[in-house]
């Protein structure tokens, strides 16, 4: 499989990077993948200018030159395109957002519907090949509504896209942590060798990295430090 990994964080040592780099691990434990990572943060890649300067070409690429016209390129050859990032304002960091916005140049301004009336612009190849897989940390503790928008946005904006959502994740960076993060990181890597068989996660496995590692009363007293 190709598969193409879109690092959104700034951070040189992510911690939802770390979850992404063990789930990697178990996705290549029998078989090697052709992976990319992509550290977006050290691209070249403007904003988004709204010109619709790709739909007049036509040719998978942005009018910009920069260095999205790459990513498109490792995107149109992907198997499996891998989203790892920190949730920022409820959402992507708006570097990220950025190689999203402009994946633009891949569909056409012809708009089709399927068979529930969803809306989209058809694509301009062939996609039905390519898996998503999101994968996101946070720095609150579990609480319903941290990941709600961001849940809706990859709905629409992917194809079926598997999505992991995992809070409290600073905790990977607490070595006195390890006890439940070393463990929530053997979990990411069976995840990975689950993915390298069925191309998907199953509820239960998603149910299992998405759990807290500490109750939320205890992690919110160990960020105030009281
Ligand atoms: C600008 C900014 C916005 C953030 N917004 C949220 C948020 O909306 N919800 C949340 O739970 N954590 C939020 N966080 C915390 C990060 O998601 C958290 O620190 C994460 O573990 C960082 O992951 P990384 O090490 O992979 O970059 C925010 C952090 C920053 C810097």
């Amino acid at each position: 499989m190709n598969v193409l990994v879109l690092n959104g964080s700034p951070k040189a040592k992510s911690d939802t990077f770390r979850m992404t780099d063990s789930f990697l691990k178990g996705l290549n434990r029998d078989r090697q993948n052709e992976v990319t990572v992509i550290n977006v943060i050290e691209k070249n890649i403007a904003p988004c200018r709204g010109c619709f300067g790709c739909w007049a070409k036509m040719d998978g690429h942005c009018v910009i030159d920069d260095d999205q016209n790459a990513i498109l390129n490792l995107y149109q050859k992907a198997d499996l395109v891998i989203w790892s990032f920190p949730l920022y304002c409820y959402a992507m960091p708006s570097h990220l957002k950025a190689v999203l916005d402009r994946t633009i140049p891949l569909v056409k301004m012809k708009m089709v519907q399927d068979a529930d009336g969803k809306v989209q612009h058809e694509a301009l190849a062939d996609f039905s090949r390519l898996h998503t897989l999101v994968i996101c940390g946070c720095g609150f503790p579990d609480w319903d509504g941290n990941f709600d928008g961001l849940r809706a946005m990859c709905a629409q904006a992917f194809c079926n896209p598997d999505m992991v959502c995992v809070p409290e994740t600073p905790l990977l960076n607490v070595p006195a942590a390890a006890i439940v993060a070393d463990p929530l990181l053997a979990r990411f890597e069976k995840a990975g060798e689950e993915y390298a068989r069925s191309l998907t996660l199953s509820p239960e496995t998603i149910a299992d990295l998405e759990r807290p590692m500490i109750p939320k009363e205890d992690y919110i007293r160990n960020v105030n430090g009281s």
